[in-house]
């Protein structure tokens, strides 16, 4: 298939377009690298050893659109948008703009083109603060900040349009927490300024970029009393996309889908596990919980092995070593020497 990624320089996109390359497909990325570099894309195509085509655009701009699926392209990946959640209480309507917008945009171009598939980057965050773990697809759905209030509008537009118009199919893909990075060690997650996520955080500490972890919430309900999560290989992650397009050739109406291991861990474990995977010791201070987090938050990831015939292959210690690789060979990402 000849795809569109949006987003496809970010960092599950990059790794994504791996993936669609080695499976075979044709790549096409819009990206307006407001969060990435080019380089990430060349190393894609390094690694995969074929070429794909960018675009170097704005998915709100329908003359971008237009131009990346020109080609006649047979689906979309849609993961473009902005993602920070403490930015995005700062600044909603830019979130509002680039995320609920960019969508509309795209959904527009999709329609003018005739393209019917979508495979769309959802998030756990849609569940907000679930009643009970591990969380299944029938969760009540609820959005705790304006970023997650994006998703859980991007996955509502996206179910109307496929009621509207029913050869259209799309399937909307909550992802839990994808750290890692590709085997390879050349692509990775490269955040702008302080990491926000704890895995780039940990990483950067042990590679000596930070001087230590701040462990939001030493009380929490938890065995170990810090906070857990469903951390789930990028790569694992990558490979959910391809099974996704494969079932969505099919599929009329939005589907949604958990994409997590189902299993979770505390920070204090990831910590653990990177410190032995790294050689490196991850020092670290137990401070106030931040606002916003939840105790414990995994996935019942069975929809995903029925629809899709997807399972997570990689533990926790395959992700970190994949996260040390990319950190220790990249220490300041993409633009460092
Ligand atoms: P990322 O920031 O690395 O990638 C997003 C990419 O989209 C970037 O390359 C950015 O330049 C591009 N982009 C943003 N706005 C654009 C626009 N208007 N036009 C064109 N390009 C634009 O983020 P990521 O971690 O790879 O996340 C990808 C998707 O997955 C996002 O939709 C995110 O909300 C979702 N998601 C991420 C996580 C996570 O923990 N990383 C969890 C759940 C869901
Ligand atoms: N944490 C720390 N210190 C840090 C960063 C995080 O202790 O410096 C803790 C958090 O309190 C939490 C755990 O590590 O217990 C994971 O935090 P992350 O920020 O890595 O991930 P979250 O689960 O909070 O959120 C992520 C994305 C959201 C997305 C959500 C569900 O950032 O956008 O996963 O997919 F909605």
């Amino acid at each position: 298939m000849h795809i569109l990624v949006t987003g496809g320089a970010g960092y599950i996109g990059s790794h994504t377009c791996v993936a669609l390359l080695e499976a075979g497909h044709e790549v096409t990325v819009l990206d307006n690298l407001c969060n990435s570099s080019a380089v990430a894309l060349e190393r894609v195509q390094e690694i995969a050893g074929k070429p794909l085509a960018f675009i170097h655009g704005d998915i709100r701009n329908p003359d971008d659109l237009d131009r990346a699926l020109q080609g006649g392209a047979d689906a979309v990946i849609h993961f473009a948008a902005l993602k920070a959640v403490g930015e995005s209480c700062e600044k909603p309507l830019a979130y509002f703009d680039n995320n609920i917008g960019g969508t509309i945009a795209l959904l527009q171009a999709m329609e003018r083109a005739g393209v019917r598939r979508l495979v769309f980057s959802s998030s756990a965050t849609v569940y907000g603060e679930p009643d009970t773990v591990p969380v299944t697809e029938d969760a009540p759905l609820r959005a705790t900040n304006p970023y997650g209030r994006t998703k859980l509008v991007m996955e509502q537009l996206i179910g109307d349009c496929c009621q509207a118009v029913p050869e259209m199919g799309a399937v909307l893909l909550r992802y839990f927490n994808p750290v890692g990075a590709h085997p390879s060690g050349r692509i990775g997650e490269d955040p702008a300024g302080i990491p926000n996520n704890l895995m780039p955080y940990i990483a950067q500490v042990a590679v000596g970029r930070r001087e230590r972890l701040q462990v939001f919430g030493g009380d929490w309900p938890t065995p170990d009393g810090t906070g857990v999560r469903d951390y789930l290989h990028v790569m694992d992650l990558a490979e959910a996309h391809v099974r996704a397009l494969e079932f969505g050739r099919d599929q009329a109406g939005a589907r949604a889908i958990n994409v997590g291991t189902g299993r979770g861990y505390s920070v204090l474990e990831l910590v653990r596990a990177f410190e032995q995977a790294s050689g490196k010791v991850v020092p670290y201070d137990v401070v106030g919980r931040r606002v916003g987090d939840v105790a414990e938050l995994w996935a019942e990831p069975a929809l995903a092995e029925a629809l899709l015939g997807w399972r997570a292959q990689r533990g926790l210690a395959t992700m970190c070593a994949d996260a040390w690789r990319w950190q220790a060979g990249n220490p300041q990402g993409y633009d460092g020497p």
